[in-house]
């Protein structure tokens, strides 16, 4: 048995009662449905800004009644302390582990509009931070990213060096480390910060002006339309199937205290260049039945965008028992027939 079964199966045994804010988003539904497989009780806490209704829905589909009975919905916006309180309040039952996903997503959104990621990344993240502490949750783990490393030319990214932020939305995640190693050494609140390095999955949004790279190319060659390589696709990054990244949220929040105060790497320690990703999607795809021959159309590099990303991951496998089960090629699979279904749906 694994680290990670173990944690399961304890969890299983002895339920508990689990915050995922932005959970009608990508990761945020993701962790909602695997919570309430191991029959946990979850809040989920969301604004709609980027989420969707249809990511609860489907939920709803994949888990028993009785399992759907364990979730409770709070609409509300991390920009609003009281609605931070509302969610940890829970209906006078309060929460046990809070999993913070909520933010605004994307580095092309901070910089056309830096101000709205600002208040969602940095005010958002301070509230649920402060409203955590005052209501004794048993632990706080957040969403930080992988763009904290900048411009640190070093490969693999090891968690202490980091270099400086090459956009507004790293800024923001940066500062989440900062006001959670502040929280740690001022308040004895201490947390877990999660660097996801490009998560990917079912329900990641493929749709909109900042759809991320895998689900945006998926949609557009399921449609038969132009996919376009920004650069010249020797650009790498660190995929990371969506069930790695449930799987470090899982065993963060029930880490022992030792573990705590800690950030880290959430990858495969892998590297798959734009290029490499292209054929990968094509070939998933063929098992899918859709043939798509067309080749990518190069454009100029995106502003912001770090060359090469790669994760080590040894502090998480050493201090948490990480184990990631998918490489990028079994998500892509794993993913495929979701997009399919998705663009055949409409
Ligand atoms: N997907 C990735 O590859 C990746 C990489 C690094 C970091 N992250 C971080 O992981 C987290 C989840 O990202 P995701 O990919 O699931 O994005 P997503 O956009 O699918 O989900 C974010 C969710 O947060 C909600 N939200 C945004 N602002 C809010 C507010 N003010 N109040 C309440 N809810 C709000 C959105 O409606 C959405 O449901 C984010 O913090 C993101 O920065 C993601």
């Amino acid at each position: 048995m694994t680290h990670y079964e173990r944690i399961k199966a304890e969890l299983l045994s002895s339920p508990k009662i689990w915050l995922v804010t932005g959970v009608a988003g990508f990761i945020g539904s993701n962790l909602l449905e695997h919570l309430l497989k191991l029959n946990q009780k979850v809040v989920g806490f969301d604004n709609f800004a980027t989420g969707h209704q249809h990511n609860l829905d489907e939920v709803k589909d994949l888990v028993t009644a009785v399992q759907w009975q364990g979730f409770n919905f709070i609409e509300g916006d991390i920009r609003n302390y009281q609605d931070c309180e509302q969610a940890l309040a829970n209906r006078g039952e309060g929460v046990d582990y809070v999993l913070h996903q909520a933010a605004l997503g994307s580095v092309p959104r901070s910089i056309a509009d830096p101000l709205t990621t600002n208040a969602a990344n940095i005010t958002g993240f301070l509230n649920m931070l402060q409203a955590a502490k005052e209501a004794n949750v048993k632990s706080f783990t957040y969403a930080a990213s992988s763009s904290t490393y900048g411009d640190h030319p070093a490969l693999p990214k090891v968690e202490e060096n980091i270099g400086n932020p090459r956009s507004p939305y790293a800024v923001t995640k940066y500062v989440n480390e900062l006001y959670a190693g502040v929280y740690a050494r001022t308040y004895n609140f201490k947390t877990i910060g999660l660097r996801y390095f490009n998560v990917f999955g079912q329900r990641q949004d493929p749709n909109g002006a900042y759809a991320a790279v895998i689900p945006k190319w998926t949609a557009d060659m399921i449609k038969g339309d132009d996919v376009f390589i920004n650069g010249d696709g020797e650009t790498s990054r660190d995929f990371c199937f969506i069930e790695n990244t449930v799987q470090m949220n899982i065993l963060a929040a029930t880490a022992q205290d030792e573990a705590k105060d800690n950030i880290y790497n959430v990858a495969v320690g892998d590297r798959t260049t734009l290029n490499d990703l292209y054929k990968a999607i094509q070939t998933a795809l063929k098992e899918c039945d859709i043939n798509y021959t067309q080749q990518p159309i190069y454009r100029d590099f995106r502003a912001g965008d770090v060359r090469h990303s790669q994760a080590d991951i040894s502090k998480a496998v050493k201090k948490l028992g990480y184990d990631p089960e998918h490489k990028i090629l079994n998500g892509i699979s794993k993913a495929m027939p979701w997009y399919k279904e998705l663009i055949d749906k409409k």
